[in-house]
């Protein structure tokens, strides 16, 4: 009896250190799985010149390796000079620096249905940047959520970017 109250209480402890928050952010960061070096985004394509002058065209392609009903998404413009990496990714898989965030957004992978926010537009704006930034390469960049691969339980995220030049 006495046992099984202090395994009780060992398991409640447990239970409280793994549900406080700073601790759980970083073993999250750590366990989360975020594969690079593949690349959905279509356009725009490398070296293209983006100005605030006229939107880029946008085009995406989900991997949707487990066959979900639909793709998460959000879409970002990052500073250069190097493509990001899953370490620019902070612990909710958002960029701790970025130029404009796009949004989030939910693709229909079979067709469907649409879903609220729906598929991003087929282009995107460009706001006026620091003037360092003219004549640079920044990162248009999308981060998939694949969400309940077997047997994996938790998230996974595919990170594609693609190099343009800021005209200004
Ligand atoms: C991650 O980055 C995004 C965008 O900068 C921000 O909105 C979010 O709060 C950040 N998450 C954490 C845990 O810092
Ligand atoms: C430009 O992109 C924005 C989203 O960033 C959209 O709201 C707007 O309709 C687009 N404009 C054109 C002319 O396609």
């Amino acid at each position: 009896m006495q046992f099984l109250t202090v395994l009780t209480t060992l398991l409640a402890l447990g239970g409280s250190v793994l549900a406080s928050p700073t601790p759980q952010n970083d073993n999250l960061h750590r366990r989360q799985k975020i594969i690079t070096g593949v690349n959905g985004i279509s356009a725009p394509t490398g070296g293209e010149t983006i100005s605030t002058t006229s939107n880029f065209t946008f085009t995406y392609k989900p991997f949707d390796y487990c066959f979900e009903d639909f793709s998460a998404v959000s879409i970002w413009l990052v500073p250069g000079p190097n493509a990001p990496t899953a370490s620019s990714l902070n612990a909710t898989q958002g960029f701790s620096q970025y130029l404009v965030a796009y949004g989030e957004w939910l693709y229909d992978d079979d067709g469907v249905y649409v879903l609220a926010p729906g598929p991003p537009p087929p282009s995107f704006s460009v706001p006026e940047l620091d003037p360092s930034y003219v004549g640079s390469t920044v990162y248009v960049a999308v981060v998939e959520i694949v969400d309940g691969c077997p047997p994996e339980s938790t998230p996974e995220y595919i990170l594609s970017s693609v190099g343009v030049v800021y005209a200004g």
